[in-house]
């Protein structure tokens, strides 16, 4: 059985004896050989495939610890902002724990995959008539008042738990590696990831990061946040790094997502291809070891598929028609 984060790291995570562990399951995710991104960039290329968390995004290693803190805490509901896999997250926790999930989301904005997890695990869903950032301030202003426990990632638990993706890869790889490429959201995982590395005792890998051109409007909708609540946490992750975070137009950030699906069969959403994207204008140096940070899974936003390749071909039953529809 795969052990819940908070056992795996119980020494290094804000869990006691007395904390009830809430666990689908998340965390180890595999570290894959990326072989022919690796040729193009000339260096050692893998992909942290965080789609291979339970709901699908490495939002679980942030709420494992968050909705077992809440519970350990006596909350009687939790309340988050998303653009979506935040929300499928704290719903599958929730449901998990026996707490009432209330999720705040942008009218329109969500992706089909995400709102079915967070249908399915019986949260309540409210479409908010504005941006993700005015949802978030409603989420902490409902907070405020003490009847639901906030858990994005203002949260510090969830950033705790989502530091555990740094550990895996540094013990993974025998140590840091020289690169990390990653989207850049609100930068909530940046920040993480500088922590873990921090928290190790590990350098810093140079932080490559991939934000929308388009904050307000990208068809990278995960990634869909003007304002990034953890842009001071980002700017010193960068200087303490040589790093660099790109602005992206949506084209770049697709031909991205393209090529990990076509190329290396990783099939993830179009933000979690924002890392990637960036490094491609970025290049590592020669020979260096770079990972690159694939955050969701693919099958949360089939609508972008849709958009972007063929449908499938009618064909009868006959292989003189299959083999001519074939080629
Ligand atoms: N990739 C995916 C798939 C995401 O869902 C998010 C953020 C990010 C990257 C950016 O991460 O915000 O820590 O810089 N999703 C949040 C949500 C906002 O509500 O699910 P960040």
């Amino acid at each position: 059985m795969t052990p819940a984060l908070l056992e795996r790291y119980r020494d290094r995570l804000p869990v006691g004896p007395d904390t009830p562990v809430v666990s689908l399951g998340e965390g180890g995710t595999p570290l894959v050989p990326a072989p022919r991104l690796s040729e193009r960039l000339g260096a050692s290329v893998w992909l942290k495939w965080e789609g291979a968390n339970p709901t699908g995004s490495f939002k679980d290693r942030g709420m494992t610890v968050a909705v077992s803190k809440a519970l350990e805490e006596g909350a009687g509901a939790v309340v988050c902002a998303s653009t979506g896999n935040t929300s499928a997250s704290a719903a599958a926790y929730a449901a998990r724990a026996g707490l009432p999930a209330v999720v705040l989301l942008p009218a329109g904005a969500v992706a089909l995959g995400k709102l079915a997890q967070a249908r399915a695990a019986g949260a309540r869903l409210l479409d908010v008539r504005g941006s993700f950032d005015e949802a978030l301030a409603a989420a902490r202003e409902l907070a405020a008042r003490g009847t639901h426990a906030l858990v994005n990632s203002l949260n510090p638990y969830r950033l705790e738990g989502q530091q555990t993706a740094a550990w895996e890869i540094a013990e993974e790889l025998g140590g840091p590696p020289d690169v990390l490429a990653l989207p850049y959201g609100g930068g909530g995982n940046t920040a993480a990831y500088a922590l873990g590395f921090r928290e190790a005792g590990e350098a810093l890998p140079r932080f490559v990061l991939g934000a929308a051109a388009d904050r307000a409007g990208t068809v990278a909708s995960a990634i869909r946040i003007a304002t990034p609540v953890h842009a001071e946490e980002v700017e010193r992750a960068l200087a303490d790094s040589g790093g660099v975070a790109i602005d992206l137009p949506d084209d770049e950030i697709l031909a991205a997502w393209r090529l990990l699906a076509r190329e290396e069969g990783v099939f993830c959403e179009p933000s979690s291809a924002a890392g990637l994207a960036a490094l491609l204008r970025e290049p590592p140096p020669a020979g260096s070891r770079v990972v690159c940070v694939v955050t969701g899974h693919g099958l949360k936003d089939p609508d972008a598929v849709d958009r972007d390749a063929e449908p499938p071909v009618p064909v009868d039953p006959d292989p003189d028609a299959i083999a001519a529809a074939a080629s």
